[in-house]
């Protein structure tokens, strides 16, 4: 029930219509019984700093941010904290004291993502496909997680060169390679790798069909292949992976937990998943089967 004491959270985005991100915090604030409302509203970039101070003027708790405005809206803001500067990226704004904090959760996200596999991976060589802002992402979760080393294949190389350079500077963590993208170069470093990534939007709807390798690629048993992409929930790679008998994963668990954690920066509530997560799973799976959005 919104009544005059509601608190007030929302998503902005540039297009935003597609976001799943009001349905996913309004269920969770309905569930734990939190007087907060949560809204999608459209930004476009030239009038992201009125935004933010309207935000801010109608005592906005806080707010998320997506594309294309996770970078722009560092300029905007007072404080933010180690992870979002290191990425040079905030997805999450709390207003506070009349002051504006950023935040990062994409990172937290991925990681509470990787469930029961976390722990495998430390030393263990990871593969991301991709050198855009979710890669950057990605990229740093598994090195503070301890990963033993990171392969960026990328379709531009220079952004690929360009994105290790970065990573090696910020963390200090110089096991960052850049592959040539090529199938047979891909082939080749699977074989030892753990995780296979896909941080590129290739396969998602309405291009099913697409994928960010070949049909003939063969996907090693038992690797872990994790796409960020969650419609739809399988892919066409994921679907390949599966088939060739790995382990699969969709990009639906690192919505979730990313969202969760800026629902606890806002609310200061401690959050417990056990229950809530897999309820939460099952109602976005039910939404993203019924839509056709993208
Ligand atoms: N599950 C989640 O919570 C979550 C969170 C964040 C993002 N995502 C998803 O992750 C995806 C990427 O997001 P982003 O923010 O990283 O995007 P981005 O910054 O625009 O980066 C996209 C990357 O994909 C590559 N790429 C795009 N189209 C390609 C194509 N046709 N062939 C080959 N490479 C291509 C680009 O390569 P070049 O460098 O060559 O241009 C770039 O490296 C989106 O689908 C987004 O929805 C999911």
């Amino acid at each position: 029930m919104i009544n005059s004491s509601t608190q007030l959270l929302g998503v902005i985005g540039d297009p935003i219509s597609h976001s799943l991100s009001p349905e996913m915090q309004n269920f969770i604030i309905q569930k734990l019984g939190l007087n907060y409302c949560y809204n999608a509203f459209h930004v476009i970039p030239s009038d992201l700093e009125k935004a933010i101070e309207s935000f801010q003027a109608l005592n906005f708790k806080g707010i998320n941010v997506t594309l294309p405005h996770k970078q722009g809206v560092i300029q905007f803001l007072d404080e933010v904290s180690e992870e979002a500067r290191c990425l040079g990226a905030v997805n999450t704004i709390v207003f506070k004291n009349n002051r504006r904090f950023g935040f990062n959760t994409d990172v937290i996200g991925f990681l509470d993502s990787l469930g029961e596999f976390r722990h495998s991976l430390k030393t263990k060589t990871a593969i991301v496909i991709g050198a855009g802002g979710s890669a950057r992402a990605v990229i740093y979760a598994l090195i503070q997680d301890g990963i033993g080393e990171i392969k960026i294949f990328n379709r531009t190389t220079q952004k690929g060169e360009k994105l290790k350079s970065e990573m090696i500077s910020i963390t200090q963590f110089d096991k960052i390679y850049s592959i040539p993208p090529t199938m047979n170069d891909l082939t080749n470093e699977i074989q030892n790798a753990s995780i296979l990534i896909n941080t590129t939007p290739i396969g998602m709807h309405p291009e099913v069909h697409a994928s960010p390798v070949d049909d003939e690629f063969l996907f090693p048993k038992d690797i872990l292949v994790y796409n960020l992409i969650y419609n739809p929930l399988e892919t066409k790679f994921l679907q390949k992976a599966r088939s060739a008998g790995a382990h699969i994963m969709n990009g639906l668990d690192m919505l979730i937990y990313q969202g969760i954690e800026s629902l606890k920066i806002w609310t200061g509530v401690e959050i417990e998943t056990e229950y809530l997560v897999p309820e939460l799973r099952e109602y976005l799976i039910k939404k993203i089967s019924g839509q056709t959005r993208y």
